[in-house]
């Protein structure tokens, strides 16, 4: 073992996490080892277009588990199943409906994921005991390459520890991970920066149990019709996808939304940060516009640099010790509604103004 080696094998359990680095395709033939061992049942982070996954192979039970290990995941929440390409699908799921053909068609590879009838090929370890399985081809070309050197599909949540914000860095992975994977696949910062779409097509209308970059709109152009997991023909419903019930993607700090009219919620919000400043917290604002104090946390100015850096941002600023976070609220529509999603979920609070 050289020192870096030593310096990488952190953790008791045994696993020299190796690190690949991709800068572009003629780098692609790097990625060999990463595909020889997830097609031996070792465990392989990769770049995706949304977050960093965690993958095994999704037809091996013992692979799978690790997962689950690794990740301090229950063992109820199922994982997505990435292929590298549409026909894959076919041995995966049955009864497809023709809808899902279609979407397939509009929006893979891309950030939705569909959930179908499952096959008895795949094991009940990689659907958390569920008759239905999720699927997705990504819009990466390292994930692409990876899937189809390795020749197996690949099983893979959001490579962070559980209940951590997603990665979208490597570096995110193996502050994390580290010990616990056998490769990760450095391909740079993710360009989405949130989770994937994921829509049921088992239900009766289809069903969107997560929302993403492709929106219910998206869909519904395709479709004509979606509901979405809070309102089921109007009313409101209990969130389907296990995921969606564990506490997630939540910083140390605690996070608060001001929402309201815009000029109502930046009252608060500076209010808020005065009294919270007195009582000795250190507390940082997302802001959407460069200029402010220090006490201003930068996101980019379009919702598209806000949806990429978020996860980020929470990383930095437990590194930073903040104890409170503010945020105004932002529409919730297009991809403003997964951007809320997500920070709802990491919230503490939610003042309305
Ligand atoms: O963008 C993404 O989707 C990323 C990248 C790596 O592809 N993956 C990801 O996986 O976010 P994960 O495991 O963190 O989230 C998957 C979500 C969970 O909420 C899970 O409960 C839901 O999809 N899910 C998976 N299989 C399901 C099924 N058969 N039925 C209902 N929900 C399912
Ligand atoms: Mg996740």
């Amino acid at each position: 073992m050289n020192k870096k080696e030593k310096k990488q094998k952190k953790e008791s359990s045994g696993i020299i996490t190796r690190i690949i680095k991709i800068k572009g395709k003629s780098d692609l033939g790097k990625i060999l080892p990463a595909a020889d061992a997830l097609k031996k049942g070792k465990l392989v982070s990769f770049p995706t277009e949304t977050v960093y996954g965690l993958g095994a192979d999704a037809l091996n039970r013992e692979a799978v588990k690790n997962i689950f290990i690794a990740k301090g995941r229950p063992s109820d929440n199922p994982f997505i199943i990435h292929v590298g390409s549409k026909k894959d699908v076919y041995v995966l799921a049955k009864n497809i409906p023709e809808i899902a053909e279609k979407l397939m068609d509009r929006f893979w590879p891309g950030p939705l994921t569909l959930v179908l009838n499952k096959s008895e090929i795949v094991p009940f370890e990689t659907t958390g005991g569920r008759k239905t399985v999720a699927v997705r081809m990504p819009d990466n070309y390292i994930a692409l390459e990876l899937i189809r050197k390795a020749g197996v599909p690949v099983a893979a949540p959001s490579a962070n520890t559980s209940s951590r914000p997603s990665a979208t860095s490597a570096k995110h992975v193996i502050d994390d991970l580290n010990g616990k994977v056998d490769f990760v696949i450095d391909g740079g910062d993710s360009d989405i920066g949130l989770e994937s779409t994921v829509l049921d097509l088992t239900s009766k209308v289809p069903l969107i149990l997560r929302p993403g970059k492709i929106t219910s709109e998206d869909i519904k152009k395709v479709l004509g019709k979606v509901d979405t997991y809070k309102k089921v023909d109007g009313k409101s419903v209990e969130a389907k996808a296990p995921g969606m019930k564990y506490k997630h993607y939540s910083p140390d700090a605690k996070i608060i939304i001001v929402e309201g009219p815009a000029e109502e919620v930046e009252k608060k919000v500076s209010e808020l940060s005065m009294m919270y400043f007195r009582n000795g917290k250190k507390v940082k604002i997302l802001s959407t516009s460069e200029k402010g104090g220090k006490e201003y946390y930068f996101m980019g100015s379009s919702e598209r640099d806000f949806a990429k850096n978020m996860f980020n941002a929470f990383r930095e600023l437990d590194k930073e010790k903040v104890d409170i976070i503010l945020a105004g609220s932002i529409s919730e529509e297009g991809l403003g509604t997964a951007i809320m999603n997500r920070m709802k979920k990491a919230a503490y609070k939610v003042i309305k103004v």
